[in-house]
């Protein structure tokens, strides 16, 4: 038996991986462990999408040599996920003191490939693509009362500043049946909450001959029982009029939706191949909103993509303040090798994107206090996810609009009698990154 450690970063659906490398290795007889010094075998499941990730993954996993130098010679490293996929042998050149490279599809192979690296083999395993679902592998979740449930692997867009097509590789949708079972009994393990994932739902069932397509999935998931249902990511050119209208005939689907718009330029959204122009997107948010009033939305924006110019940074603000998201993830662009936008030279100065990305971010901030502040006085069902962050006496939740809620643990009851229970909790307060609330009525 050995103790491991998984360090996750990135994306939800790395999230997922490591929560099936976790059942995994306990299938095999391992134990986890609570830090680096305690554990034999030390995962890291990578994220490529942007350089900050990447390089901090390079200097984490270097960082270890001196664990192995100085005295721990038998502590097995292995490095998994986006970036393992891509460098494969590569990593065992780079960083010698690695002893496993594995891949997005090789996933399963973790166990048997750390059995062959502690007889002294380092090895990677790196698969072009596969059908296999990391889903049908066994799981050890993180929280008892969710799960994610991927339902698409893969991504055929080629977004051209993206790496993910080339290190998830193509889409690949999973079967209509394991998807609604899994969920069925995912209900009655008594999961609340769970989180369709995929690159882009929103295409699940094109690449299988007369497969349901996605809104036919949410209805059949809905089906089962499932209290909450949530999905990530969509693409705002495969959003369909029957999934906007699931949000208003399924009740256990959260009103909230992730709809990454990336730019508000009709000629950067033309660079980046996006498939859709800044009006086709106003369009499709006022058509939700028209079906779902009080829907939340979020998105994804990038700053800085090769050739952007003060104009087209202001169509970006002026997109964001438009639709006056809830809130929004926002990052300065940053060229992926092998991606087609890597070669464009027109490259926007560092200085420029960094004072672009401080303006959208001042945007972004009082955008989501003012979509805070217009919640106070509303008492909703949260789901209790256990004690905040930083103080022990005091419990994080989600909204149904996925709007992050604290509330003080009523006194002499313990953070962990609460975590998983939906709870009616009024809303008091508000600030620009999470809300402030108390229970309305006991928890149910
Ligand atoms: N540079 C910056 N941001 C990127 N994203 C994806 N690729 C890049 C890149 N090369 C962002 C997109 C995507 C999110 C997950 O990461 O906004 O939606
Ligand atoms: Fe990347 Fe575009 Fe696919 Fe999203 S849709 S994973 S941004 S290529």
């Amino acid at each position: 038996m050995s103790r491991y450690i998984i360090h996750t970063f990135g994306c939800q659906m790395n999230k997922h991986d490591s929560e099936r490398m976790a059942g995994l290795l306990e299938a095999a007889g391992h134990v986890r462990a609570p830090s680096n010094d305690e554990a034999d075998i030390i995962v890291f499941n990578t994220c490529a999408v942007r350089e900050t990730a990447d390089d901090r993954l390079y200097g984490q996993v270097a960082s270890l040599k001196a664990l192995k130098t100085g005295g721990r010679p038998d502590v097995l490293i292995a490095v998994g996920g986006c970036v393992g996929q891509r460098d494969g042998e590569r990593m065992l050149r780079e960083l010698p003191h690695v002893d496993v490279v594995f891949g997005t599809h090789t996933i399963h192979e973790l166990p048997s490939l750390l059995d062959a690296a502690a007889s002294g083999r380092p090895l990677a395993s790196v698969a072009e693509e596969t059908d296999r679902f990391a889903s049908d592998l066994p799981s050890v979740r993180e929280h008892r009362w969710h799960a994610w449930v991927p339902i698409t692997v893969g991504c055929d867009n080629h977004c051209s500043y993206c790496i993910v097509p080339y290190v998830r590789g193509p889409e690949r949708s999973r079967r209509f049946e394991d998807v609604v079972t899994e969920v069925a009994s995912l209900a009655a393990d008594g999961v609340v909450e769970i989180t369709l994932l995929g690159q882009n739902v929103n295409s699940y069932g094109r690449d299988r001959y007369g497969s349901p397509r996605f809104a036919q999935l949410l209805h059949a998931v809905a089906d089962t029982g499932m209290q909450r249902i949530r999905f990530a990511t969509s693409h705002p050119k495969d959003l369909s009029s029957e999934t906007i209208e699931a949000f208003a005939s399924i009740p256990s689907l959260m009103p909230y939706l992730h709809l990454p718009v990336q730019h508000g330029s009709n000629r950067i959204l033309a660079a980046m191949n996006r498939g859709y122009t800044r009006e086709q997107y106003l369009e499709r948010i006022d058509r939700l909103r028209d079906v779902v009033p009080g829907i939340a939305l979020s998105t994804d924006i990038i700053v800085g993509f090769p050739g952007e110019t003060d104009d087209d940074f202001e169509q970006t603000l002026d997109l964001v303040e438009r639709v006056a998201y809830d809130h929004a993830f926002t990052f300065i662009y940053s060229p992926r090798e092998g991606t087609p936008a890597a070669v464009l030279t027109d490259a926007v100065p560092r200085d420029v994107a960094q004072s672009r990305f401080d303006r959208l971010a001042t945007s972004v901030r009082s955008l989501s206090l003012a979509s805070n502040e217009r919640a106070v006085g509303e008492a909703v069902d949260c789901l209790v996810e256990g004690p905040s962050r930083r103080d022990p006496r005091v419990l994080s939740a989600r909204t149904p609009h996925n709007r992050l809620i604290h509330v003080p643990l009523p006194v002499g009851e313990t953070a962990a009698e609460h975590a998983g229970s939906v709870a009616r909790i009024l809303i008091t307060g508000a600030h620009p990154w999470f809300l402030t609330g108390e229970f309305a009525a006991p928890p149910v």
